[in-house]
């Protein structure tokens, strides 16, 4: 499995990791055991965060994890609600309650509420001082509201920016992936498979995928997600319950695609316009 820095701390993160998002519909035994070969696979990113199950998810991560803490990077998120400075420290030890450890490593304000950023950075901050995270990020942030974070907590603090990145939605690479890149900011791209409308192999597109699967005999989904992670800053997330979905998905991890294959996949999935707003799931 690939690994590469994580923004500015430069953590080693595989470029692959492991989503939890409705992981708690699935039988717990299965769930845990999906999560532990991930582990077992180098997919040691597990993302998750309190609003998942109302904290299932949580729970079901803090399993997993057991005698395996020092091998993962986890990820977990403050709802906006909860965000205030003194919010984000109670949400935070709630989560690390829930996930049986006295860390996070990278803790994220889920999406931008109504609480003023100053708040839940100075919440963030509090938990890093007492090494309760060891990192903190934000999701779904358009530009005007990563320059504010920077504004108020400085150039290389934030460590990611997590958002919707897939085939069919490719809307960040119009300014957020630039401006992260240039800020030496994470891209944790979410939903890689659409989270259910993964391109058909009957549509044209599909078929590209196809053909290059078949040249390197591996799957439409790792091409996909091989072509996600392309760039040094970008990271992916899939979600996948089934020990199959797993294997997989880590089978991307170390996959080549060619300047040309590349190069097709951009063609058959275009951006679209640039429009107002960051698109989210
Ligand atoms: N920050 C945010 O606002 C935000 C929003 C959405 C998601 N996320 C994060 O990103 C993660 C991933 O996104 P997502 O869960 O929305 O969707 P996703 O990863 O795009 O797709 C998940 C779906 O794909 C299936 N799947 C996984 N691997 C497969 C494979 N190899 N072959 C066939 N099907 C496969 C899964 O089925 P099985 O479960 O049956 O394996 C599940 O139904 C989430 O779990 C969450 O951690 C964050």
């Amino acid at each position: 499995m690939e690994r590469r820095p994580f923004g500015p701390a430069a953590t080693m993160v595989p470029v692959i990791g492991q989503g939890t998002w409705y992981l708690e519909t699935a039988e717990r035994n299965r769930a845990i055991a999906a999560l532990r070969h991930g582990i077992e696979l180098g997919m040691t990113h597990i993302d998750t965060a309190e609003m998942y199950g109302s904290g299932q998810a949580e729970e079901l991560v803090g399993e997993a994890i057991v005698g395996r803490r020092d091998e993962v990077f986890v990820v977990s998120k403050v709802l906006p609600h909860n965000a205030t400075r003194r919010g984000t420290i109670a949400a935070c030890e709630a989560s690390l309650a829930r996930l049986g450890t006295d860390r996070i490593d990278c803790y994220l304000l889920h999406w931008r509420g109504q609480v003023p950023l100053e708040e839940t950075i100075a919440g963030f901050e509090q938990l890093r001082a007492e090494g309760k995270i060891r990192s903190w990020g934000v999701s779904n942030f358009d530009v005007p509201d990563l320059e504010e974070a920077v504004g108020i907590a400085g150039e290389g603090v934030l460590a990611c920016n997590q958002v919707l990145y897939h085939l069919q939605e490719r809307a960040i690479e119009q300014a957020v992936l630039p401006w992260c890149e240039s800020h030496d900011v994470a891209v944790v791209g979410y939903s890689p498979f659409g989270h259910s409308r993964f391109p058909g192999a009957r549509t044209s597109a599909g078929r590209v995928l196809a053909e290059i699967a078949l040249a390197h005999n591996v799957t439409p989904r790792q091409v996909a997600l091989r072509f996600l992670v392309r760039r040094p800053s970008l990271f992916t997330i899939p979600k996948a319950s089934s020990l199959e979905h797993v294997s997989e998905n880590a089978g991307a991890g170390d996959l080549q695609l060619s300047n040309a294959e590349l190069a097709l996949i951009d063609a058959a999935f275009p951006l679209s316009p640039r429009r107002r707003g960051l698109p989210t799931l």
